[in-house]
């Protein structure tokens, strides 16, 4: 299993942390908001949680929350803005694809923001969040607009599944990442035993080329 992304994130981590929420107050996302419903007390893990963003958004919704991330630089920076201010947030180092550090069962919900598309193994991965689902546990993810690569390339070869260099390089995101047909994700979420009940198209801020959508959420159920 080739995985060069975690070392490619650690590359990055200073401006990533300087381009994305460097106050740390956490992200703002009515989507993600709304799919992840009520998670007061609920034991939600942020998958590839990177600085943190999505973690201090799923805390200050009630939630408790774990953060993994196989970057320890990108940690650096969550667990920094968990010093400065203290929202009991637990962050490990460790890999989406077999989540080793969590035994089976044991979180209500897992989300991943924007996450999906960097990680080599997208089989395994979904795998390993419904092993750490406890039953009716729910996935709520972001990633990339499957017609696009990045903010505004579009995809030519959709229906292959690939590793593709970025055309559009920022200096705050790696130079590589993974694109898979939506089918795939689909196939995937439910050969791992998921229903998957909502899917949402979305702008970004930054790639409303044209009024295309960038981003697409998803939120499956374990059956
Ligand atoms: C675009 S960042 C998103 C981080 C965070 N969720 C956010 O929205 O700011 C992608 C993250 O995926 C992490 N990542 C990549 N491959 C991973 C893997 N195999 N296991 C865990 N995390 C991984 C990277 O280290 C990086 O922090």
């Amino acid at each position: 299993m080739v995985d060069d992304q975690p070392a490619a994130y650690d590359e990055v981590a200073v401006a990533y942390s300087r381009a994305i929420d460097p106050d740390g107050v956490g992200l703002v996302d009515p989507v993600l908001t709304e799919l992840v419903g009520d998670v007061t007390r609920r034991d939600v893990l942020s998958l590839a949680c990177g600085q943190g963003q999505d973690a201090r958004l799923l805390a200050g919704l009630g939630a408790t929350v774990t953060g993994v991330d196989v970057s320890a630089e990108m940690m650096r920076y969550a667990l920094r803005h968990e010093a400065a201010h203290p929202r009991g947030i637990t962050y490990v180092e460790g890999g989406a694809q077999d989540l080793a550090a969590f035994a089976d069962r044991c979180f209500d919900g897992v989300v991943c923001h924007m996450a999906l598309m960097d990680i080599p193994d997208l089989a395994a991965t979904i795998g390993s969040v419904a092993r750490v689902l406890r039953q009716r546990g729910w996935f709520v993810f972001s990633i990339v607009h499957r017609c696009y690569r990045g903010h505004v390339e579009i995809v030519t070869d959709y229906l292959l599944d690939h590793r593709y260099r970025k055309r559009l390089p920022t200096d705050w995101l790696p130079t590589h990442a993974y694109h898979r047909p939506l089918g795939t994700y689909v196939d995937q979420l439910v050969g791992a035993g998921f229903s998957i009940e909502r899917v949402v198209e979305a702008h970004h801020a930054a790639s409303d080329a044209g009024g295309v959508p960038g981003l697409l959420y998803a939120r499956a159920v374990q059956v």
